[in-house]
Formats: C-alpha cells, structure tokens, sequence
C-alpha cells in the first residue's frame, strides 16, 4: 500500500470517514483518488434549524465553461467539494450557464443530496408570474425537485415574492428561503426585511477590506436568528480584489498563531470567524483553489482579540 493510501485509509477511518467515504464511492467517474489533507471542516448551525454547514462552500458565478478542459476543472471542484465533507453551492439563474453546468455535473458525479443547494429569483417588474417561471426553470436546470435555498436576487422581487416563497416552504418544494445583496446601497433595506420577514437566510458582501456589512446586515442577522452567506470573500473576481493588493507581499509572521498559510485562507478565517457569519461562498474554478480554501476551516479560526489585530493590520497596509 502507498503512503498516499496510507495517509487516506487513516483519514477515512478517523474522521466523518464513512460519509466522506460513501460520497467518493458516489463520484461515478473513479478516475480519481480522494484528496490527501483530510481533517474535519468548521460547521457552523443554520439558526433556524440547526442543521449544520461547513463554513465555506461554493460560489458559481463564472460556472459557463468555454472548453472542456474548463469544464473537467469545475467538475473536479464540485466533486471534491461534498467528498471533503462541505455542501453549500450558490448558483441563479442571472449567472449564465451556471444552474445548467451544475445539474448536468452532480448528476454525472451523483452527488445532489450531499449538495446544499442555493439558487435565486426575481420578479422584474413585480411580475410575480416572471419569477414563478423562473423558479420552475432552476429547479429543471439543476435537476432537482426541492431546493435546499431559494433567494431573493439583489432583492429584486421583495415585494411580491415572499407569499410564493413561503408556500414553496410550507409544500417541502422549498427548505429555506433568502435574500441577497453584494452593494452596501442594499444593507439598510436588507435589514429593514430582515426585521419584517421571516427568513432563514441573508447573503451579502463582507471581506477583511468591505467591512460595511458588520454596522448593520450582521448584527441584524444575529439578532434575529437568520443564518447569513457571505459573496465576495475575496472582494470579487476583478482587478482591485483583495488579492490584488497585497500581490507580492508576505503574510504577517503572526498569520501563522491562526494557521493562515496562504493571502486566502487569512481572509477566509477573518471572514467566517463573525459570529454572525454562517458560510461564506468563496468564487472557486479550480481544484488548488478549494483545497487552499478548505484548509482555511480545518484549523484555528481567530478570535475577537485576533480579528482586530487583523483589521487593524489591513487598515494600514492596505486599505487603499
Ligand atoms: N447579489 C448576489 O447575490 C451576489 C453577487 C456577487 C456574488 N455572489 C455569489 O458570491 C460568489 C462569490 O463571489 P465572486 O466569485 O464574484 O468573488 P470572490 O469569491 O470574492 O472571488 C472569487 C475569485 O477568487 C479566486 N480565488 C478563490 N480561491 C482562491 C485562492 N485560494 N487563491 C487565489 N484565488 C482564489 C477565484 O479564482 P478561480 O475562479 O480561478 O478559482 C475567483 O477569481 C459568487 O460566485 C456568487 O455565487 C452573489
């Protein structure tokens, strides 16, 4: 036996070994061995049930592959991401190919039911008939009969979408239901519904280098009891990104007493470490990525003292 078995026997045996087990077992392409750093993934509850989550998963806003080399990328993340134990996957209708790559991969690796699944809607217009073809449609695009989430995009509907939201609930069609926003201009209104509207879940823009949502969307949220995900962790895709700024720069030597090992896994920690925060869903297309960004939540996660050593930190180096 191979030290790679080895190490993975060992692994399989002391941790949530038989589910992490059962879901490669479940990967039907076989082509791949399971992944070496294995070790038990931060979870946090969802408030309003209980049920827990690894606190990162996936976002999948740049899910529309231009070639087939990009798609086996994208299938290898979403394989890789339920065999290590995490579930959340965010997805809409507004992100291109996204809902349908998606559908088309976890039926290919069979791996629905250990996914969390997030989709959005909106009603354009308050045409509440828009959205309710939309939902319809996501659910055909991801093949799946029942959405673990279904959000109110940019809050683009809240003002006919929650009666149909709730019924899809109260039917099963639905486990929980949202809101989202990634533009501060949206914070006091999403804590305005937060306030007037029963909802499991907000998601909304927060990272070391946009902390605007912690004045108003998270403390809301914890006062509430509504779970909260996280998008742009990393400040989003484009040029002026958190990594861009500190391209080229060493991490502090201090990084290494929470064991941040990589620029992302310093911003996750800080990221998942509120406490209002449930899951943030990092942006993620390739295999390196995911494993760097699982790592993140199998160690030490900062505490208050930390986190403000963190900001402050950021404040004077980088805060443009
Ligand atoms: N209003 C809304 O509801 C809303 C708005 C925006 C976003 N979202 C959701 O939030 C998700 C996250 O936002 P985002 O993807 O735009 O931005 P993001 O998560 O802040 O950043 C994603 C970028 O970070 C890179 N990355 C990820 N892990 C890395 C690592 N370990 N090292 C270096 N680079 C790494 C990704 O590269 P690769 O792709 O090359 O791996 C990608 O370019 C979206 O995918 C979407 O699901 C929702």
């Amino acid at each position: 036996m191979t030290r790679r078995r080895e190490v993975i026997k060992a692994g399989l045996a002391t941790l949530a070994g038989a589910q992490l087990a059962s879901v490669w077992a479940a990967d039907k392409s076989k082509d791949k061995e399971p992944p070496l750093r294995l070790g038990p993934l931060t979870t946090k509850p969802v408030p309003s049930t209980g049920e827990r989550l690894a606190v990162v998963g996936l976002g999948t806003n740049n899910y529309s592959p231009a070639t087939p080399e990009e798609r086996a990328a994208r299938r290898e993340v979403v394989a890789a991401l339920t065999a290590a134990g995490a579930q959340v996957i965010d997805t809409a209708p507004a992100y291109r190919q996204s809902e349908e790559v998606l559908g088309e991969l976890m039926a290919d690796i069979g791996n629905r039911k250990q996914a969390f699944i997030a989709t959005k809607v909106t009603a354009p217009e308050d045409d509440l008939a828009k959205g309710k073809a939309m939902i319809e449609e996501s659910m055909r695009r991801l093949k799946t009969d029942t959405l673990d989430l279904l959000q109110i995009h940019s809050l683009n509907g809240v003002n006919v979408l929650f009666p149909h939201l709730n019924e899809l609930k109260s039917k099963g069609k639905v486990r929980y239901i949202g809101i989202t926003t990634s533009s501060g201009s949206q914070h006091a209104r999403m804590v305005e519904l937060i306030n007037s509207q029963p909802l499991d879940f907000v998601q909304v823009d927060y990272s070391l280098g946009n902390r605007a949502a912690a004045e108003s969307v998270l403390p809301a949220a914890l006062a509430k009891r509504v779970g909260v995900l996280i998008n742009l962790p990393f400040g989003g895709r484009r040029d002026g990104n958190l990594f861009s700024r500190v391209a080229g720069k060493p991490l502090p030597d201090w990084a290494a007493d929470i064991g941040a090992k990589s620029w992302s896994q310093f911003f996750l920690k800080y990221v998942v470490s509120h406490p209002a925060v449930t899951v943030a869903i990092p942006g993620m297309t390739k295999i390196a990525h995911l494993e760097d960004n699982l790592d993140a939540i199998r160690g030490r996660l900062p505490d208050a003292a930390m986190r403000a050593r963190m900001e402050k930190f950021w404040d004077q180096n980088y805060d443009a």
